[in-house]
């Protein structure tokens, strides 16, 4: 699986957080599936361009010096949202742009011709716009910045020529696009018409050159595209995990990988990747997160607000996968209180407590049951044929019921009443605590790819010979 790769021109924002996340959990999903050795989860930045060039000259830096900066600036912010990619790519790496380069000679006798390309080109979508994409004459997705006039002799790609076979690919379904919405949009689109791309630079050098004509470079988007694919022909052992399974995306992004990239592919004879899935965009507190506007949030401030699992369980929790969605900060802090201090913390000390009071030997429970409402996870989050297919905020939201209702079997049995004196009563308790704590057990390994740090601290209680009550609280109070 795979997430795009993300433009170095600023570090990470919740933005890029959200959809490398929703991978993480995924690919530790499948990891818990299929084991290890049989997933890759591929990450990266995107290095090349005038935009990149531009943002390095503002910082004074060549672009080399510049992306070897922030580059890991985004591994860093990984780490600390403990996402782990099994590999992370650069497309400055040379090996991608080898590969990269091997491919557009492939294509260039069938595909590729020269032309002059005449057009309104967005700086920081790195693409020509339509006249039908710009609203007032600016860029709809960055409408601080002035759009540039350019006109250049490139080489482009015979994208016109492929739409009927990326048409009838997606129809006969040997690729899908989810969800169903954006599949609808893209064919529709496709259905219109659709132009050839240009995909060489005259006036860009910051990129891969041309092969057989060293003015041009290799336009951004077309070796970005790339990247998927060569990582996997590069990294050792890893080239069977050509075509991907599962590309992640949000929507601003799909028609260049729903449809430019297929088209690459096809033309490169290479096998096309099977789901394309384009998830929402999310605003903050009901406003478009950007830089002008003063109102970005790094995910480190999150981490440092709400910790790492909480910040994980607040991004992917609070609306549906795949949707547009705000972020609104007041319900985060009342859903950390609620579902998470309150909620799941309360409940671990609380159950911790009572097997605690009763010396409740850990290998008196039946660990190996198996909680169908839990089990039912797996069936939605995999199966791109499910039509809540990777709706991870249901996945959480399954699992929390499963607290909540713990919570309340427990207030309601209130085995703390039970006088140790009475054995029937004692017996009771036992009972009722055994149950509380076999449940947890399950709650606590379904919580592995999602809240993968409480999941371990949990699974440490039935570690040890008793349960004995766990002292520092999982989620502090704010
Ligand atoms: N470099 C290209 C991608 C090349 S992939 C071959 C690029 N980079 S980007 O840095 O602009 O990242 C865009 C992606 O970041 C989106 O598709 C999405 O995955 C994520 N997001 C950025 N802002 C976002 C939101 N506000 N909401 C949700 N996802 C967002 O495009």
């Amino acid at each position: 699986m795979t997430t795009p790769i993300y433009y170095v021109n600023d570090v990470p924002h919740l933005g890029h957080a959200y959809t490398t996340l929703a991978a993480d959990i995924l690919a530790r999903f499948e990891r818990q599936r299929l084991d290890v050795n049989n997933v890759f989860f591929l990450t990266g930045t995107d290095e090349h361009g005038a935009n990149i060039a531009q943002a390095a000259e503002k910082h004074g830096k060549s672009p080399q010096a510049y992306v070897d900066e922030v580059a890991p600036r985004f591994q860093e912010t990984w780490q600390k949202l403990n996402i782990k990619p099994d590999y992370f790519i650069r497309t400055t790496d040379p090996r991608h742009e080898k590969i990269a380069t091997q491919i557009l000679e492939k294509i260039r006798e069938r595909y590729i011709y020269e032309g002059v390309y005449e057009g309104w080109y967005c700086l920081g979508c790195e693409k020509f716009l339509t006249e039908l994409e710009m609203v007032e004459g600016k860029c709809p997705l960055h409408p601080t910045r002035e759009p540039d006039f350019q006109k250049e002799e490139n080489y482009f790609f015979k994208l016109k020529e492929l739409a009927p076979q990326i048409l009838r690919r997606l129809e006969e379904g040997e690729y899908q696009i989810l969800p169903t919405e954006r599949h609808n949009e893209i064919i529709s689109r496709l259905k219109q018409d659709v132009e050839d791309i240009s995909i060489s630079r005259a006036g860009v050098s910051w990129g891969i050159p041309v092969p057989w004509d060293k003015n041009q470079t290799i336009y951004v988007w077309f070796e970005a595209l790339l990247n998927y694919y060569t990582a996997t022909q590069f990294v050792a052992g890893k080239q069977e995990f050509w075509p991907p399974g599962l590309q992640l995306m949000a929507k601003d992004i799909l028609w260049f990988h729903a449809v430019i990239w297929p088209a690459i592919l096809i033309a490169a004879e290479l096998p096309l990747p099977k789901t394309i899935f384009a998830h929402g965009f999310f605003t903050l507190n009901g406003q478009k997160m950007s830089k002008s506007l003063g109102n970005v949030i790094s995910p480190e401030e999150l981490v440092q607000k709400f910790g790492v699992d909480g910040t994980r369980y607040l991004l992917m929790s609070q609306y549906p996968f795949g949707a547009d969605g705000d972020i609104n900060l007041d319900k985060f802090k009342e859903k950390y209180k609620g579902d998470l201090a309150d909620g799941l913390g309360n409940l671990v000390s609380r159950i911790t407590k009572l097997g605690e009071s009763l010396s409740f030997p850990t290998d008196k429970l039946d660990i190996s049951q198996e909680n169908v409402t839990i089990k039912n996870i797996e069936t939605f989050l995999l199966d791109p044929e499910h039509p809540n297919f990777l709706r991870i905020d249901l996945a959480l939201d399954i699992i929390w019921r499963t607290i909540r209702g713990l919570d309340t079997y427990i207030s309601k049995e209130r085995p703390w009443e039970n006088e140790a004196s009475d054995d029937k009563r004692k017996l009771g308790k036992i009972v009722v605590v055994g149950h509380a704590l076999e449940l947890l057990h399950e709650i606590a390994e379904a919580l592995e790819p999602f809240l993968p740090e409480t999941s371990k601290n949990i699974l440490l209680i039935f570690n040890q010979p008793k349960i004995t009550k766990i002292e520092k609280p999982l989620f502090p109070r704010l």
